[in-house]
C-alpha cells in the first residue's frame, strides 16, 4: 500500500451539526488574488465506479475532499472493494468485490453511483442497482442506459425500484443515443470494455469528464478511442488484460466557473490556477460578451477581471461543448445585478431554477416562463437569509451574497459540500468576507 495513503473519514466538522451550519457573508468586497481549482467531482466519481472493473489496485490523483467522494467510497466498499481516501488521492482495490447489489439507501444519496451498473455487468455478468429516482433538479430518466445495455445483449428489467441486468456475454454493437447523456455514455462505455468485439456509441456525451474516464479505462488496459467526440469506439478486451494504474483527475471546470462568476459579481481581478481553459470556451466566450476581461496563460491558468458593471446576456444551456447547465444558476447571480435584461433558457433539466425564489428574497427581479428565466438586472442585490436546494443553487446563493449589500446567511450546506472543497475558505483567501458557523 502506498504509505502516503491511509483511511481518512469525512472531514470532522467543528461547531454545530452540518444541518444547522450556515455560511455568513458580508457582501460588497471585491475579490483579488490567486486561487487553485480541485479535481473534477464528476470525473472522480465515475472513475471510482470504473475501478470495479479491475482485479487489482487503482489510484486516483488530484481528488477533491467532497462528501460525494466519501459516499461513492461507501458504495463500492459495500460491493466488497477496499477504498482508502488520503490527501488528494483515492486508492481502490476491487480484487475481492463479491456483491453485485447497490442498495437504495446508498444509491438514493448519490445519483452518480448508478454508474456502477456498467462495470458490474461487464465483470460479473450481473448487477442489481437501485433506481436513483428523480431529484431536486429534474426527473433524470435512465431509459438510454437501459436501451444501450440491452443492445449489448444484456437482459435488463426493473422490479420494485431496482434495475436488474444480466448477460451470459456482452457483444459489441453500434448504439445511437437519442440525447448525449453523460450517465448513459458512461454506463454503456464501461459495460462495453469487456464485451466481445467493437462497440460504437453515436451521439455520445463529449464532456471532458468522459474523456478522463476513457483515459482511466485505457490506463487499466481497456481500448477506447474517440472520447471527447460524439463517436466513441470501444474495442472489447479480456478481464485478464486489465490491471491497476495511477490516473490523474482533470480540473473541475464548474469550480473554475464559480470563481469566474464570483469576481464578476463583486468586481476585482483574480487568477485561477489548476484549470484547463479548453474545457471552458463556452463560458469564457459568454463572460467576455458580458464585459469581463479574460486572459489565458498556458497551460492551466486563467485571469478574469470584472467590468465596473457586467452587461446582461442571453444564454441557453446545452450539452458540452455548449454552455453547461451546472453553471446556469451561478451565472444567474451575476445577471441578477447586471446592466439590462437577460434570458436564460434551461434545456437539460425540467426544474433547475430552484435558486430563483431565493434570489428574489435578495431583491432579484426574475420571472419564470416555462423553461426560461427573464432576469432584469437590479442596481444592487440585498443580503438575506436563503436556503440552497441543490449543489449549484448553493454556489449561486454564495455568489449573490458576495455581491449583495449587507449580510447573507446561506443554509442547506450539505448540498455545497457534495461538490465544492473549502469554497468559503478559498473565497475568503480572495478577500471575501465569508465564514461558516
Ligand atoms: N436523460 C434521459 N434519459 C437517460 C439519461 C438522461 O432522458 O437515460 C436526461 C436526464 O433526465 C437529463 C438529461 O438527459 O434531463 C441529462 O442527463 P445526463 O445523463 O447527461 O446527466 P447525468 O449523467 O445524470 C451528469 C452530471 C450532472 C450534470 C449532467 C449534465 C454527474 C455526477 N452528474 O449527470 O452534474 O448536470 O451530467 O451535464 O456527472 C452537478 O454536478 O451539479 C450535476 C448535476
Amino acid at each position: 500500500m502506498n504509505p502516503q495513503i491511509s483511511r481518512v473519514d469525512p472531514p470532522a466538522k467543528h461547531g454545530p451539526p452540518e444541518a444547522e451550519q450556515r455560511i455568513i457573508i458580508r457582501g460588497g468586497k471585491p475579490l483579488f488574488g490567486k486561487v487553485r481549482c480541485e479535481g473534477a467531482k464528476n470525473a472522480v466519481l465515475k472513475m471510482m465506479a470504473a475501478a470495479l472493473l479491475v482485479e487489482g489496485v487503482t489510484v486516483l490523483r488530484n481528488v477533491p475532499a467532497l462528501t460525494d467522494v466519501h459516499m461513492m467510497a461507501s458504495i463500492i466498499r459495500h460491493l466488497g472493494a477496499t477504498v482508502d481516501i488520503g490527501e488528494g488521492e483515492v486508492r481502490i482495490d476491487a480484487t475481492n468485490v463479491n456483491d453485485f447489489e447497490a442498495p437504495y439507501e446508498l444509491v438514493s444519496q448519490l445519483r452518480a453511483s448508478f454508474v456502477v451498473l456498467g462495470p458490474l455487468l461487464a465483470r460479473f455478468h450481473q448487477a442489481k442497482v437501485s433506481l436513483p429516482g428523480g431529484c431536486a433538479i429534474g426527473e433524470r430518466r435512465i431509459d438510454l442506459h437501459e436501451r444501450g445495455l440491452k443492445q449489448l445483449g444484456a437482459e435488463v428489467g426493473i422490479d420494485h425500484g431496482y434495475v436488474y441486468a444480466s448477460a451470459k456475454k456482452l457483444v459489441g454493437t453500434r448504439i445511437y443515443l437519442e440525447r448525449p447523456s453523460n450517465g448513459a455514455t458512461e454506463n454503456i462505455m464501461l459495460a462495453a470494455v469487456l464485451a466481445e468485439g467493437q462497440t460504437i456509441i453515436e451521439n455520445a456525451a463529449q464532456d471532458p469528464e468522459i474523456s478522463n474516464l476513457a483515459d482511466f479505462v485505457n490506463a487499466i488496459g481497456g481500448k477506447i478511442s474517440g472520447a471527447g467526440t460524439y463517436q466513441i469506439v470501444i474495442d472489447g478486451v479480456k478481464q485478464s488484460d486489465l490491471h491497476g494504474a495511477v490516473v490523474e483527475t482533470i480540473p473541475d471546470r464548474c469550480e473554475a466557473g464559480t470563481f469566474m462568476f464570483a469576481v464578476m459579481a463583486t468586481g476585482g481581478d483574480i487568477t485561477i490556477d489548476g484549470v484547463n481553459p479548453h474545457h471552458l470556451y463556452s463560458v469564457i466566450s459568454k463572460i467576455t460578451e458580458m464585459g469581463a476581461e479574460v486572459s489565458i496563460f498556458a497551460p492551466d491558468t486563467i485571469k478574469v477581471k470584472a467590468a465596473s458593471r457586467m452587461r446582461a446576456t442571453d444564454l441557453t444551456t446545452v450539452p458540452y461543448p455548449g454552455f453547461p447547465t451546472d453553471l446556469q444558476a451561478p451565472l444567474m447571480s451575476v445577471l441578477a445585478a447586471a446592466e439590462g435584461t437577460s434570458i436564460i433558457t434551461e434545456t437539460i433539466y425540467e426544474n433547475r431554477f430552484m435558486q430563483v425564489g431565493e434570489l428574489r428574497r435578495m431583491a432579484a427581479d426574475i420571472v419564470l416562463t416555462g423553461n426560461s428565466a427573464v432576469i432584469k438586472g437590479v442596481p444592487k442585490l440585498m443580503g438575506a437569509e436563503v436556503k440552497s436546494s441543490d449543489l449549484r443553487a448553493a454556489a449561486s446563493l454564495i455568489i449573490a451574497g458576495l455581491a449583495a449589500d449587507g449580510v447573507t446567511e446561506v443554509t442547506g450546506l450539505s448540498h455545497l459540500d457534495r461538490g465544492y472543497d473549502k469554497l468559503e475558505d478559498k473565497l475568503r483567501g480572495l478577500g471575501g468576507d465569508i465564514w461558516r458557523r
